[in-house]
């Protein structure tokens, strides 16, 4: 068989895991030839692809980023894009393609799947979690885990100058992994777009740890808002896909805090730092499980799916399912962080 793979969207750690697993499987194992398109649909739009054989996945496991490049292109935003798709995908002899990705790479192969002019075996990444139908995707546990050390740094910098720091983390509009990475790093207020949040509660948290003889460490979600609708941030600019690039609620309520407390508050943005770099083991072993199932479902004869995370098993959902609606944070996760609160 021949099996195309993209990767598309934010990079992530635990793509080339991916691409290693991939290739180890469809050409080690079982006869395949694996062909990479570069940058996502970019790629399969404008017929720019790289062979992958067994020497060109080596030393990729540990590697962060994507070998194959990423972009943010939507083909359903480009006249002809599904056609140009389509044809590229035919012309190059591909019987089943890989995609790797979000909601949005995601969305267009379940359109494209539809079309039932290609086979699409989807495989999910993303570090903010946000994708319904699997229970978790790689590269959440890497940010989470990059989140949580700047956090532990932060509490001992905090203390020693008596000052607030707030921690503004990525997620778009998911709370993931500032839930996570709040928790797991010991935050006095940890704020998330699914729970608007009131300014002076939060000014009461940072007092009360003041209090403590201790300094607060608010980590915030780059899509939290306050309740009552001011300091809504983005920059205005949208991506291919419609999505707001959001950022500056870290700041922006950092000078609150210090105009309502009185005390020095400053703010972190830990950015694509939390995409960067070598991938944790648990989403080594999540991204490599999935490269391999994806191949298994390739040869199974499946399209329109998904592989996905369900406990400790990785099991195949429908693709427009798992694209439908994203997976968010749960009141009652949020009441179990805010024991901690202050
Ligand atoms: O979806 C992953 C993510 O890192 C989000 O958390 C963030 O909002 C967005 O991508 C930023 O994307 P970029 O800066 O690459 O356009």
């Amino acid at each position: 068989m021949r099996i195309g793979i993209l990767t598309g969207g934010g990079d992530c750690p635990g793509l080339n895991a991916v691409i290693r697993a991939v290739v180890r499987k469809g050409v080690g194992e079982l006869g395949d030839e694996v062909v990479g398109f570069r940058d996502g649909w970019r790629g399969v739009l404008e017929d720019d692809s790289v062979p992958l054989d067994l020497a060109s996945v080596r030393g990729l496991l540990p590697r962060g980023g994507t070998v194959l490049g990423t972009s943010r292109t939507n083909p359903f935003a480009v006249e002809d894009g599904p056609e140009r798709v389509l044809g590229t995908l035919r012309r190059s002899g591909v019987d089943a393609l890989v995609p790797i990705g979000g909601e949005d790479t995601l969305g267009v192969a379940a359109k494209l799947a539809e079309t039932g002019g290609i086979r699409v075996v989807g495989v999910p990444k993303t570090i903010d979690n946000d994708l319904d139908a699997t229970d978790y995707t790689f590269g959440f546990d890497t940010a989470v885990g990059v989140a949580m050390e700047a956090i532990d740094r932060l509490h001992t910098t905090g203390d020693s100058h008596h000052r607030t720091l707030v921690v503004e983390v990525m997620g778009r509009h998911a709370g993931w992994i500032a839930l996570h990475a709040g928790m797991a790093g010991g935050a006095n207020v940890i704020l998330i777009p699914e729970h608007p949040f009131d300014v002076d509660a939060v000014v009461a948290h940072v007092r009360h740890r003041f209090d403590s003889g201790f300094s607060p460490i608010v980590v915030v979600s780059e899509g939290a808002k306050p309740r009552d609708g001011a300091m809504v941030l983005s920059t205005g600019e949208k991506d291919a896909f419609g999505h707001v690039r959001l950022g500056g609620v870290g700041p922006a309520l950092a000078a609150l805090i210090e105009e309502r407390t009185g005390r020095e508050a400053r703010a972190v943005v830990l950015g694509h730092v939390q995409r960067g770099g070598t991938p944790s083991p648990f989403d080594r072993v999540l991204a490599t499980r999935f490269g391999l199932a994806a191949v298994t479902a390739v040869h199974a004869g499946e399209t329109g799916v998904m592989v996905a995370l369900h406990g400790t098993d990785i099991v195949r959902v429908p693709l427009a399912e798992a694209t439908a609606q994203l997976k968010l944070v749960p009141a009652e996760r949020y009441a179990e962080a805010e024991v901690f609160f202050g």
